[in-house]
């Protein structure tokens, strides 16, 4: 009996701690302040495991299709992505270098991530980082498909290939940082 009122007393005081550390603003939620590597392990378990669970549909249109493709390479030119992840032969926008977490190299995550994963994360975006939620601002479902083809396609997309298939849109570029 005593043991459990001490682990009562225990969690008790954890928990009063916890709340003046981060109500009484003691967190620094500023971004040139790192996260300590076990915030940094637990975002990326976390967004991992909810992108996995929730993530499940299929696409409805063939994604190996070349007109989709070059579509979805517009809709990501037009959108506004290339500001923040950069696009073949297009650099990221500099603003985009202070986001934490940085936005990553799509060319490089496109294998590790199923047409529906991208598909999902584009069309909710994920909370409390850079990455925006396009249905949100209504981009239809149709649309951000093509957008998960093109992405999916991005390690074979050559900067020919980028700049031909966006040529009409004329906003693909961001401004002035190091291509990535
Ligand atoms: C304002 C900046 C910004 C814009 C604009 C933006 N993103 Fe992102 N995006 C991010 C950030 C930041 C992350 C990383 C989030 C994280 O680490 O949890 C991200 C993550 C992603 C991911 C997930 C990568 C992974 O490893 O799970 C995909 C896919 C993606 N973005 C695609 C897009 C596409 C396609 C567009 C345009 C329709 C877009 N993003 C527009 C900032 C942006």
């Amino acid at each position: 009996m005593k043991f459990l009122s001490f682990i009562g007393a225990l969690a008790i005081i954890v928990v009063v701690a916890a709340a003046a550390f981060f109500f009484g603003g003691f967190y620094n939620v500023a971004a040139t302040e790192p996260n300590s590597s076990v915030v940094d392990w637990a975002l990326t378990y976390i967004r991992t495991a909810s992108i996995n669970r929730y993530a499940a549909e299929q696409p409805p249109i063939p994604i190996e299709d070349a007109a989709i493709i070059q579509s979805g390479a517009r809709a990501f030119a037009s959108r506004g992505c290339a500001n923040c992840h950069g696009a073949p032969g297009v650099m990221w926008a500099k603003f985009s270098e202070g986001l934490r977490p940085d936005p990553p190299d799509l060319k490089d995550v496109a294998k590790d991530l199923t047409p529906g994963q991208i598909f999902w994360v584009v069309r909710n975006g994920i909370n409390m980082t850079g990455m925006p939620g396009f249905g949100l601002v209504e981009a239809p479902d149709r649309e951000i498909w093509a957008i998960a083809a093109f992405v999916k396609k991005l390690p074979e997309v050559s900067e020919d290939d980028y700049k031909a298939w966006t040529a009409e849109t004329g906003s693909a570029a961001g401004e002035g940082a190091a291509p990535r």
